[in-house]
């Protein structure tokens, strides 16, 4: 199951950081720092807070860069009375493509449950972008044992409703809440064996069609020491990279991984 042939992606989650200058300046120096060949081998996306969104579309399309639009977060409406919320739809008519959706912080902070995630992955979907579905488990899940099932009912949940297509073109990625933004990451194996049991619930929920080709990534503390060996797990296809996503250098050496050895 893990042979497919996927393509890596590699996302940077930027969280409240960079305002739209700041946004500007990034993307150029990620720019000037990565390759033709670089994006060959890998899918970079870039998550920006939505005041910058504008501003990195407009660089994007004009200096033709490959990076990949994403957002943090989305409503599930298309419009409507909801302060201070952006919809999905809005999302699209700025030529984003990749949508974070059910991050820790969001489901942790500010309450949403696995059926505000479901909708919002419908909403996303529906607009034609793909959702990147996060998952994990707390400090006191894994101590209590509860990893796999704390993560695999989220990934239940959010797949019910999804088509074999639907679920296939999505990216899921495992984040254990106990390793985001601590420094502390899973140990590659321990990663592996999560990941892999995701792979294996989606082929029961969904099919063994959607399993191969659905991209899973590991995020929590991922940095350009400890990519590589994350990257040679055979179920691990990509990371979702918060702090470390931050400075370009950094984040341009995570994204040539494949070219060191360390
Ligand atoms: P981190 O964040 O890389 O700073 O641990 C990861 C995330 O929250 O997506």
């Amino acid at each position: 199951m893990s042979t497919e042939v996927r393509k890596p992606i590699i996302s940077g989650n930027w969280k409240m950081n960079h305002n739209h200058f700041e946004a500007i300046q990034s993307i150029q120096k990620l720019a000037y720092l990565l390759t033709k060949d670089d994006f060959a081998a890998v899918d970079v996306t870039i998550h920006p807070p939505f005041t910058d969104l504008r501003s990195a579309q407009t660089l994007i399309d004009a200096d033709e860069l490959r990076f990949i639009l994403g957002a943090q977060h989305c409503h599930e409406s298309d419009s409507g009375a909801f302060t201070g919320e952006v919809s999905a739809q809005f999302l699209s008519k700025l030529n984003v493509n990749y949508v974070i959706v059910g991050h820790s912080e969001r489901r942790q902070i500010f309450g949403e449950t696995d059926e505000v995630v479901t909708a919002k992955i419908v909403a996303v979907q529906k607009h034609g972008m793909t959702p990147i579905l996060c998952v994990g488990e707390t400090l006191a899940d894994r101590e209590a044992g509860r990893t796999h099932e704390k993560v695999l009912g989220q990934v239940r949940a959010a797949l019910t409703k999804r088509s074999v297509e639907q679920v296939r073109a999505m990216v899921i990625a495992y984040e254990p809440i106990w390793a985001i933004g601590t420094g502390k990451t899973a140990t590659a194996q321990d990663a592996q064996l999560v990941i892999s049991s995701i792979r294996e619930e989606v082929a029961k929920v969904s099919s063994p069609l959607a399993a191969t080709a659905v991209r899973l990534q590991y995020g929590g503390s991922v940095k350009a020491s400890n990519i590589a060996e994350i990257m040679s797990q055979p179920d691990i296809d990509g990371v979702l990279v918060g702090g470390a996503s931050l400075d370009s250098a950094e984040f341009a050496r995570i994204c040539q991984y494949r070219l060191r050895k360390d």
